[in-house]
């Protein structure tokens, strides 16, 4: 799998007013924005083009993947080499980046399918970079062994266990089989009641995509909040395309609620060798009264 989709259109209310002139995306955990580790993670996992659906007032993430000169100039006239170079490493090579514009925020379904012509007809990564996953292998390079140890011609979803209470927010897949790691699913239903959900078995933001799911986007048909589903279409695609759910090994961060970006940079600190000393001692001085 050589290609990923990142849809970067989302309004990012809940973080308003930070997000008012910045994308969410461009948030920081620690120091880099998430979008980075996003791609940072599909980088890892051997994709070699990065394909950003985009909107309106993003201009910002296309600035962070381009060079730039006077940043560089200065750093190194001042001799700064360290930072000079991670800013050298965190930049994609010439041509290996393309950005299209979801030009009405239709849902996530319609956001991948703006994507259709620079992805064309093969099998394609997703990425929604409010889904942080902190591993030592990339999630999304556990799920590429695993697709491809399947045979490669299913669709597979990153999945989470969740409590029932919360199925409203997530994709929820109709469970057949459940080894304990990987799951086959007969379907999947977007955001269901608690009550109606199949499983709490969620998806979180990481798809292995046949590129089948297109000929169902084409379809436009609006689902669960008006929005055209992507949970939907792959729904379609089943049973002639399997679908499989691995349960990656790695925590998960909600970046697109402040609980889950807090805890998200308290993790990430806590993993930075020169940095969990200090984070320690944070939530030491900030701990409940003993
Ligand atoms: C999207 C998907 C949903 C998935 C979730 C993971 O929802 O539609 O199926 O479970 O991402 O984060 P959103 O969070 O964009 O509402």
């Amino acid at each position: 799998m050589r290609k990923c989709v990142f849809p970067v259109g989302g309004l990012g209310t809940r973080f308003l007013p930070a997000t008012k002139a910045m994308p969410k995306e461009m948030l920081p955990v620690v120091d880099r924005p998430l979008i980075q580790y996003a791609v940072e993670e599909a980088r890892r996992a051997g994709i070699e083009e990065f394909i950003f659906v985009t909107g309106r007032g993003k201009a910002a993430i296309e600035d962070h993947f381009d060079r730039s000169w006077e940043l560089e100039t200065v750093l190194r006239e001042r001799g700064r080499t360290e930072e000079l170079a991670a800013l050298r490493e965190s930049l994609p090579t010439p041509g290996q980046v393309a950005y299209t514009r979801q030009q009405e925020p239709l849902g996530l379904g319609h956001a991948v399918w703006c994507a259709r012509h620079l992805v064309g007809d093969e099998p394609f990564a997703v990425i929604l970079a409010d889904d942080l996953v902190l591993a030592d292998t990339p999630c999304l390079g556990q799920m590429m062994s695993r697709h491809a140890a399947l045979g490669g011609s299913g669709n597979m979803v990153a999945i989470i266990d969740v409590p029932r209470s919360q199925t409203r927010r997530y994709g929820i897949l109709d469970v057949t089989a459940d080894d304990g790691t990987l799951v086959s699913a007969r379907g999947l239903v977007e955001k269901p009641a608690p009550e109606d959900a199949p499983s709490t078995v969620s998806i979180i933001g990481r798809y292995l995509l046949q590129p089948s799911v297109f000929r169902e986007l084409d379809r436009q048909e609006r689902g669960a909040g008006g929005e055209v589903q992507l949970t939907d279409a792959i729904a379609r695609t089943l049973p002639d395309v399997p679908l499989h759910g691995l349960r990656f090994s790695g925590q998960r961060f909600d970046c697109g609620t402040q609980p889950g970006f807090l805890r998200a940079t308290v993790a990430h600190a806590l993993a930075r060798p020169e940095l969990k000393v200090h984070m320690q001692k944070i939530l030491k001085d900030y701990g409940a009264p003993s």
